[in-house]
């Protein structure tokens, strides 16, 4: 019965926050847990906590697990390391830390296209359907959109809801986190009509499909996509189909910034300034390379390079105030960052991380590391963010200023309130609306919204403070 109370009030108000996970941290079990558990387990009891369990979640039964071990599967006993008092403990800890997962269970679709958010009221407008995954949303000044599809094509909507596939645009490798990516125009599009297309690039060679992110731009005439031109090729190419990165952003003074993941080879590429996978890249926006970017003419260096350690960036958005590059990246298994971007620093992965390995295991026991930046806010567990806007303008008053991020693995939109550049507020929105993949401020004010299986975009209709 409690269960469904909750789910009634979670539909009911589609937001609401949570008090600060380190608030729950008891600094002593803590240090137990870094000392006797993390070297498995992983620093954070947090990462630890999100996983398929075995042995029951009741403070009981953990302890039971604590006290015995599952000797035959890896996990020791603990009964003549620790005192039962400290056993007790870090079965109280890993519950509490429970309560951190638990907060993203909430199962059930949504019965009306209706949400609420404190006294504001959001309609879900369905503008566009039939895609794969709408990866990337961006809008005309004429009030269409521009909407890529990850299985490798560009749609133009018009404001009839129609929708129109653009031909020619570059052929993509349509696998794994693989297609075409993101869309953006050039913030002088009126006159000069420059569309920009992010996507993974392949070629065979040596009995195998290799691929990169690569950045094309080109002019949309009628339904083609023609005077295509490459602008930027990440290297080396790899035989992995995943973490392309892949967001496209304009800075208003001349900047294209340009996200690359790691190809899920971090130990290889992150922390290497001589390749291109795992940054955050800057060009003008017709590809030639800035003199000021932080390796320019020091080969073998990538030229291009602007952040490093950087895992897999599926989220670049301009601050409407400051100015500055806002960016976020998946973590592994709890990690996930926020970061501003800045010139020639390095974001730590796979040196420094929140999260642990898929499988459980530690990637690295450092979370911090002197000449690495710690992000602005990062997630445990993972909420698997993708796209990302600041609320501009004056549509949606009580989200005026927020930052706003897809939760791929939570189907909801994740709200953050800002202060001086700092998280002060996580509020989940749009709960079980879909895998969210494409969060955007349109031209028109409106937020824009894009969800996968089944693959739809939408426009967020408000109304109320
Ligand atoms: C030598 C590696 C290792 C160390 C050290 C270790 N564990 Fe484990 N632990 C494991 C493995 C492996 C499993 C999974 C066992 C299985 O799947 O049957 C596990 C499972 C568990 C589980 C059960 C999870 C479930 O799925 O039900 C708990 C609870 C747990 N560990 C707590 C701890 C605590 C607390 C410590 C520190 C006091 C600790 N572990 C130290 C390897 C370790």
């Amino acid at each position: 019965m409690k269960n469904i109370t909750l789910f009634l009030t979670l539909i009911s108000t589609s937001s609401f926050s949570f008090a600060k996970t380190n608030k729950l941290i008891d600094e002593n079990t803590n240090a137990i847990f870094t000392q006797y558990c993390s070297s498995c387990h992983g620093e954070k009891i947090e990462a630890f906590v999100d996983r398929k369990w075995k042995y029951g979640t009741t403070k009981v039964d953990i302890a039971k697990t604590i006290t015995n071990g599952a000797v035959d599967a890896g996990m020791p006993s603990w009964k003549n390391t620790l005192s039962p008092k400290q056993i007790d403990n870090l079965a109280t800890q890993i519950v509490k830390s429970l309560v951190n997962v638990d907060q993203y269970k909430f199962s059930a679709k949504p019965k009306t296209n209706i949400f609420k958010s404190g006294s504001m009221t959001l309609k879900l407008d369905t503008v566009a359907t039939g895609f794969d995954s709408p990866w990337g949303i961006t809008q005309l000044p004429d009030g269409q959109l521009l909407i890529t599809d990850r299985a490798g094509k560009l749609y133009k909507i018009d404001q009839n809801k129609q929708k129109v596939e653009i031909k020619n645009t570059p052929k993509a490798l349509s696998k794994g986190q693989g297609g075409l990516l993101d869309v953006e125009i050039h913030p002088q599009y009126t006159s000069n009509g420059w569309v920009y297309l992010s996507y993974s690039k392949f070629k065979e060679e040596a009995g195998a499909t290799w691929t990169t992110t690569a950045l094309v731009r080109g002019k949309i005439v009628g339904d083609e996509f023609t005077e295509l031109k490459e602008i930027f090729e990440a290297n080396p190419y790899t035989k992995t189909t995943h973490h392309y990165g892949s967001r496209i952003v304009f800075d208003g003074e001349g900047y294209l910034y340009l996200s690359v993941g790691e190809r899920g080879k971090h130990f290889e590429y992150a922390q290497g300034t001589d390749n291109d996978l795992g940054k955050v890249h800057r060009i003008f926006d017709d590809g030639r390379i800035p003199e000021d970017n932080p390796f320019y003419g020091k080969a073998p260096n990538s030229q291009t390079l602007y952040t490093y350690g950087n895992r897999n960036p599926q989220g670049l958005a301009q601050h409407p105030v400051t100015k500055e590059i806002w960016e976020h990246e998946h973590g592994p298994r709890g990690g996930d960052e926020i970061n501003i971007i800045k010139k020639g620093v390095n974001y730590g992965w796979p040196t420094i991380s929140y999260g642990i390995n898929y499988d459980g295991k530690p990637i690295t026991n450092l979370s911090k590391k002197e000449g690495m930046e710690q992000p602005l806010h990062y997630y445990l567990p993972s909420i698997a963010p993708s796209g990302m806007a600041f609320v501009m303008g004056d549509k949606y008053p009580s989200w005026k200023g927020n930052l706003i991020i897809g939760s791929l693995r939570f189907n909801y939109l994740e709200r953050v309130v800002l202060k001086e550049n700092k998280v002060i507020e996580n509020h989940k929105e749009l709960l079980n609306i879909g895998r969210m993949r494409s969060v955007k401020m349109g031209q028109d004010g409106f937020i824009y919204i894009g969800v996968e299986n089944p693959g739809m975009v939408f426009r967020l209709i408000p109304s109320g403070k």
